[in-house]
């Protein structure tokens, strides 16, 4: 009795930092936390158009970039919203790697420090990082690169792997937030560790998802309806639907929840899963 929904969420005055802001998913996520009372900084390969306290202009797949961007950002952050990512274009597989993983281990990492006990780390993963346990050996190999040079040398060594360069990157990240969330670092400042794996949801990324699915935009599209969509005539996520459960998890509401990976997928991943075991 008596509490507004502004103390329930915990985020009024808070510092946040987020990436991928331009555009859906983690745009409808910063219209949130700023709406919630939340102080935030938010990052883009594009223009960002928010009313944040901060936004940088950056391609964070780049060691250099992310160093200069973390020399900028506060000294103390409440939450850690790591949101950006791209589409599996050939010929960029390392780069999407980069970009949808090693680059946003790597500033998980930097701003670590930064975190304030009790504070929270959340990133946007995907239906595509399902059945990441088949993986997980190699993930764990790529999660061990201290360095991008290291990272990007097993790269190169391992073509077969990043062929499927989307679903590796992702498999990567759920294989990470698992096998860091229980470790002292994160338990002993109880700062909690998590993601969200989407669905099919409209926004940048429909058109290059159906593009890089067949490599036609018609085609592409009808296959990726027909992939999460078809089992239940179902409709694809507005990014809101994505990008509110983010602020939720990051926030006081989820305070005993931590290395959980959850798919807001309308149930298709729980079918999937059933299936392979009945
Ligand atoms: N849309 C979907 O169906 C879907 C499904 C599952 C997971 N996802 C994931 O959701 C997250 C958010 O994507 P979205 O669907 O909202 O797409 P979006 O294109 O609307 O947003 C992604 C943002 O990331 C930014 N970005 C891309 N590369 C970057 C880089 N190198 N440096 C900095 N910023 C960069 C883009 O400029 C864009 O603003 C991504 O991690 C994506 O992989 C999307």
């Amino acid at each position: 009795m008596g509490k507004n929904i502004q103390d329930i969420f915990g985020y009024e005055g808070k510092t946040v930092v987020i990436s991928g802001a331009a555009s859906g998913m983690a745009k409808s996520a910063a219209e949130l936390l700023i709406d919630l009372g939340a102080k935030v900084y938010a990052m883009d390969l594009n223009d960002i158009h928010l009313p944040v306290e901060r936004a940088f202009k950056a391609d964070l797949s780049k060691k250099e970039t992310i160093d200069a961007i973390c020399e900028e950002l506060p000294e103390k952050i409440d939450a850690l919203f790591l949101c950006h990512g791209m589409a599996a274009w050939p010929g960029k597989e390392i780069k999407v790697q980069l970009v949808n993983y090693f680059g946003q281990k790597y500033m998980i990492e930097k701003l670590l420090p930064r975190i304030v006990d009790n504070g929270s780390i959340s990133c946007i993963s995907s239906v595509g990082g399902f059945n990441w346990q088949d993986v997980v050996t190699e993930c764990m190999e790529v999660i061990h690169c201290a360095t991008f040079e290291e990272a990007i040398a097993w790269y190169e060594a391992h073509p077969e792997l990043i062929n499927n360069s989307y679903m590796f990157s992702k498999q990567c990240l759920n294989t990470y937030i698992r096998s860091h969330a229980h470790t002292p670092q994160y338990t002993g400042r109880r700062i909690r560790l998590n993601a969200i794996c989407p669905g099919h949801t409209l926004t940048g990324l429909t058109e290059d998802f159906a593009i890089t699915a067949t490599g036609d935009k018609e085609t592409g599209a009808a296959a990726v309806d027909m992939i999460f969509l078809g089992s239940w005539n179902g409709r694809p996520a507005l990014p809101e639907e994505m990008g509110y459960p983010l602020v939720a998890i990051g926030s006081k509401i989820f305070s005993y929840m931590s290395g959980q990976t959850i798919y807001i997928d309308y149930g298709l991943t729980a079918s999937w899963e059933i299936d392979t075991l009945i």
